[in-house]
């Protein structure tokens, strides 16, 4: 048994400890906005939070997260960061397909914490593990720079 605290929700979930969070959260909390891209860290199609920080899911094992925070896509509008950035890329159209955009959000929202007005280069340096087969960098980084802007005029 695993007591996992998710979107601020208590869940006891009865998986063996090595399950990665990725399957936890799809498979049996059935929050299925988190995706599996790669299940080897290197898509980020799987990125939430932990306390706060930008983690893959696919590689972290549930055992690991008793007493942590974990924060998924479908909460991270509750937050300023989660909500600027999910108006930035509704404005801006961003996603194509959007398999890959509920990981590019959550790793955007883990900048914008930690550096709340990034530059070009800060953005191309956090966002390159998050791929995206359609090709959204562009906008992605325009809908970044929108949402550190919206929030920063809040403050
Ligand atoms: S599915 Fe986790 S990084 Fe690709
Ligand atoms: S929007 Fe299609 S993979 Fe990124």
């Amino acid at each position: 048994m695993v007591t996992l605290t998710i979107n601020g929700k208590e869940h006891e979930l009865d998986v063996p400890g090595d399950m990665p969070l990725l399957w936890a959260l799809r498979d049996v909390v059935k929050l299925t906005g988190t995706k599996f891209g790669c299940g080897m860290s290197l898509c980020g199609a799987c990125t939430v939070h932990v306390d706060g920080m930008a983690t893959r899911s696919c590689i972290t094992p549930v055992s690991i997260l008793e007493g942590k925070s974990i924060t998924t896509i479908e909460a991270i509008g509750n937050e300023p960061e989660g909500a600027e950035l999910q108006k930035a890329w509704l404005d801006l159209g961003v996603a194509q397909c959007g398999y890959c955009q509920g990981g590019q959000i959550m790793n955007a929202a883990g900048l914008l914490k930690q550096n709340a007005n990034p530059s070009d280069e800060d953005i191309d340096n956090a966002m390159s593990g998050n791929l995206c087969r359609c090709g959204t960098y562009t906008r992605i980084r325009q809908a970044i720079h929108r949402a550190a802007d919206a929030v920063e005029v809040k403050v």
